[in-house]
């Protein structure tokens, strides 16, 4: 399960300034992302043939550089089993059709500016030690739904497990007294139309920004891949089965969760 950690303080709490204190736990401790992303990871191995078979549909740049980035990386370890199989289906492909040459990788790891990317190039640097270093490697700081690189740069972004976050919670759910108010509540579980709707929203404005920065940003013919999460549309359940409903830590759970740490504090 993956694990938010929020150093915030509540004067740093509005709505637009979410990207700036939400953050994966960094480190490596029990709480930590690293050793809490089990699922992700099992998303990634689900998932990999789909990679593979898209990759194969790039176009064969005669570029000696290829540049992949990967779109809310968190500390790792994950990024890295994402982007070796980027790197090495590309250089298999490209060694079949060029031979092997001088082919170079850039890998840029991207994540919210409150990412720990100590720890990320941390275990980075202990994992090119035993590799033999297959790519030059650069953090970027910055959100997905803005531009992060020059236009016409990337020929590789993949983003997984990320992109269903939104970049701020829904203006219209935080008007008091609003038909669109979620009063007492934190998401879209059981909440009213107009509530799911305002998520809706800023869901489809999120999508469209990330598609736009991305086409700025993409060589032509490259390939951009996506893993994220999704419910059916109109729907006021994150899930559509109850049963998954009652056993996801993110909807009703979470939600109690909150709860309790305000009742402590009133
Ligand atoms: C669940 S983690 C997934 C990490 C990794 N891709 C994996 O599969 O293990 C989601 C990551 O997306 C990042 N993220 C969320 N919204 C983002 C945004 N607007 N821009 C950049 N990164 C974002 C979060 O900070 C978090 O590190």
């Amino acid at each position: 399960m993956e694990s938010p950690s929020l150093p915030v303080t509540a004067k740093d709490w509005t709505s637009t300034s979410l990207h700036r204190v939400l953050c994966m736990q960094g480190g490596e401790g029990d709480v930590s992302y690293v050793n809490n992303s089990d699922c992700q990871a099992l998303a990634i191995t689900l998932c990999k043939p789909i990679l593979i078979s898209s990759l194969q549909s790039i176009k064969l740049f005669t570029s000696p550089i290829i540049r992949i980035a990967d779109l809310g990386c968190a500390t790792g370890s994950n990024t890295f089993d994402t982007v070796d199989t980027v790197v090495e289906t590309l250089r298999q492909l490209f060694t079949a059709v060029y031979g092997g040459g001088s082919l170079e990788f850039e890998a840029f790891f991207c994540d919210l500016p409150s990412n720990d990317f100590n720890m990320l190039f941390r275990l980075l640097s202990e994992k090119q030690k035993v590799d033999s270093a297959k790519y030059f490697a650069s953090g970027v700081a910055g959100s997905f739904c803005d531009r992060l690189f020059p236009r016409g740069t990337i020929h590789v972004a993949v983003s997984l497990s990320a992109l269903h976050w939104l970049s701020q919670i829904p203006e219209k759910v935080l008007e008091k007294g609003s038909r669109t108010w979620n009063k007492g509540k934190t998401w879209i579980e059981g909440a009213k139309k107009e509530v799911v709707d305002a998520y809706a929203e800023q869901s489809d404005k999120d999508l469209d920004d990330f598609l736009k920065c991305r086409k700025e940003e993409m060589v032509e013919g490259g390939v951009l891949f996506v893993l994220m999460g999704g419910r059916p549309s109109g729907s006021s359940s994150q899930f559509g089965d109850q049963d998954t409903r009652v056993k996801h830590p993110f909807t009703t759970t979470m939600e109690q969760a909150w709860q309790d740490l305000i009742d402590e504090v009133i």
